[in-house]
């Protein structure tokens, strides 16, 4: 798999078959992916992977922290502007309608919202740890650790869904993980093989086009 070919197919993946991933592959995706580039390569990241008990003892500390908050460091600014607003609510109303849930349905809409706090059923999760003392510049590295991260691991088959819903329970997990003072968790992350029966993989988002997001100036074309 190229790297073209990567960017194109890999997709947030939320079914998982209960396969295991095993230690060392996990190892070997973070071993290739912790090259990604980080500004005077401070590397502002550490990476915490959970399979079996371990997972498990996350879900239980999730259920009983439900709905958590978001602290300091909210997912989206509050008040989401254009285009931002209606692309994310696309992507949200995509995938109920994927799932048949209409928008009255907020019981079963919180369900699936939930599902997050399960890791889709992976067998495997990575938490992505920052030190709060770090600047947007270094957030921003994190998230080419990230991106390098699912690549990785879809080149080896193995699917991924970000998830940042793990955001809500940033108190819970500190004491959990036994972080230091300033340390915090930024975003969870799904590892494992994707269930490709699941209505809920045939999602597919869309992007804005190259001229929307992107001025060309001085190539005289
Ligand atoms: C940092 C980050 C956090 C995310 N958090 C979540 C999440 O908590 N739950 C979820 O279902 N998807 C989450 N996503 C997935 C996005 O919704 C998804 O990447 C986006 O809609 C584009 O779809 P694609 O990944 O299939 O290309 C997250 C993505 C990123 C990059």
């Amino acid at each position: 798999m190229n790297v073209t070919d990567a960017l194109h197919t890999r997709i947030s993946v939320r079914a998982f078959k209960s396969d295991a991933v095993p230690e060392a592959l996990v190892r070997e995706i973070v071993d290739v992916a912790r090259w990604a580039p980080s500004g005077g390569n401070v590397q502002p990241w550490r990476v915490i992977a959970v399979a079996g008990a371990e997972k498990d003892a996350l879900i239980t500390l999730a259920k009983a922290n439900l709905p958590g908050d978001e602290g300091d460091r909210p997912i989206y600014p509050p008040d989401l502007w254009e285009p931002h607003r209606s692309r994310r609510f696309k992507v949200g109303e995509d995938m109920y309608s994927i799932l048949g849930i209409p928008r009255e349905n907020k019981a079963a809409r919180l369900m699936q919202m939930a599902r997050n706090f399960e890791f889709f059923g992976a067998p495997c999760a990575l938490f992505f740890v920052i030190d709060r003392r770090m600047g947007h510049g270094q957030w921003a590295h994190l998230g080419m650790l990230m991106q390098s991260i699912a690549l990785a691991a879809w080149e080896r088959g193995v699917a991924s869904c970000m998830q940042e819903a793990w955001a809500r329970m940033r108190t819970p997990l500190h004491a959990h993980f036994g972080l230091g003072e300033t340390e915090m968790v930024y975003c969870g992350m799904a590892l494992g093989y994707a269930d490709d029966a699941a209505p809920i993989n045939t999602l597919r988002s869309d992007r804005a086009e190259v001229d929307e997001i992107t001025e060309f100036k001085g190539f005289g074309s």
